[in-house]
């Protein structure tokens, strides 16, 4: 099939009404898969009332069908259509931080795809924050469920060409906005315990959420890697690119040694590293990611940076370390998927 592209350039002014965007919200009634951007990666949308719409999303990605999806809603009513009543706290988290990147777990209401609840008796919501998105889902009048638009296992899509190089020919549209701002995805919060607990550190922090609603938890898995995570999708692997990936946590004397004893063995070397670092080594691909002193940054570049290591033929990657508090908590967690936990210490 060829892939549609409905381009939207002016963000100011996208509403439900804008050609573009009711072509598209067509596309998803008759249960297609539409791709569109959102304010942390693209996603893959679909119907999430439909099995047949949202089994085309499994199959598009190649995604195992116990990996529940996040549903997006435009408008908090639409809540009450896809989740059962929920504790008074929740509220202050919506007001705070909807539209936005957090997504949370709450009982489910039937109605909607089992497909895209994997089974489960809770559903993951969230209302993201970008106007296309926003305007698709209302032109849609239907909860969406939207995975991040990239192939399973694949780093999650910040840009247009990131979902084309992975989905061209498998999905019949995408609403075009250019690049997306986080980069990393929602922050998921299991709200289905008395003391809520992150499932996936993402964009909102665990200290922005305390300052609405107090203590909240991180899942034991996160920690530790012999818990089994309580996010299905937690637990494959993911982001990773073609060559294997060690994170240093050193100096960047120690990494400078490191890509100097690969290259001794005639190796070719990358290097992901941040603009204050990147003249410092000798890597024969240096990936510049964000700016060490800003966190958010490194967070927006990110996927991109894991994607231009296979632009060509590597045998050996390394990365710097984050400090993993704030938004270097997601990072270091995305991080760590894409190096499937090797990581070096400098004694
Ligand atoms: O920023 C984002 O969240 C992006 C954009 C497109 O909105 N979406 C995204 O979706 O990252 P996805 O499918 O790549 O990740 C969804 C995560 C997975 O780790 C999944 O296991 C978890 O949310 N999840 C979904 N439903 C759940 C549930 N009922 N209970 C626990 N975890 C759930
Ligand atoms: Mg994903």
């Amino acid at each position: 099939m060829k892939t549609k592209h409905w381009i939207v350039d002016n963000l100011e002014h996208v509403t439900k009404n804008s050609p573009q965007i009711v072509q598209a919200a067509e596309l998803l009634k008759k249960n297609e898969l539409v791709a569109f951007p959102t304010e942390t990666v693209y996603g893959l949308g679909a119907n999430a009332k439909s099995d047949e719409a949202v089994a085309k999303i499994y199959s598009a990605k190649g995604r195992p069908s116990d990996n529940p999806l996040i549903i997006h809603i435009a408008k908090k009513e639409q809540l009450t259509e896809i989740v059962d009543s929920y504790p008074d706290w929740i509220d202050p988290l919506i007001d705070r931080f909807w539209p936005g990147p957090l997504t949370l777990v709450l009982p489910k209401k039937e109605g909607l795809s089992n497909l895209a609840t994997a089974g489960l008796s809770t559903v993951a919501v969230r209302m993201p924050d970008h106007p296309a998105a926003l305007a698709l889902i209302e032109a849609a009048n239907l909860p969406i469920a939207a995975p991040s638009a990239n192939l399973s296992g694949k780093p999650s899509p910040t840009s247009v060409k990131h979902v084309m190089d992975d989905l061209e020919g498998r999905i019949p549209g995408i609403v075009d906005a250019g690049p997306t701002g986080l980069g990393v995805e929602s922050t998921v919060l299991d709200c289905t315990e008395d003391i809520p607990v992150i499932l996936r550190p993402g964009s909102v922090t665990k200290q922005q959420l305390e300052e609405v609603i107090g203590s909240v938890r991180i899942d034991a898995a996160l920690l530790n890697q012999e818990e089994l995570p309580k996010a299905p999708g937690m637990k494959y692997t993911h982001y990773a690119p073609d060559a294997p990936l060690t994170i240093v946590d050193g100096s960047k004397e120690f990494i400078e040694q490191l890509i100097q004893k690969e290259k001794e063995k005639e190796k070719k070397v990358g290097v992901l590293t941040t603009e204050e670092n990147s003249r410092f080594y000798s890597a024969d691909k240096i990936v510049v990611c964000g700016k060490r002193s800003d966190l958010r940054t490194v967070a927006s570049a990110l996927y991109d940076s894991l994607r231009k290591f296979n632009e060509e033929q590597l045998d050996v990657l390394f990365s710097e370390a984050f400090p993993a508090e704030g938004v270097g908590q997601a990072i270091m967690n995305r991080l760590l998927k894409a190096a499937s936990h090797r990581i070096i210490k400098e004694r």
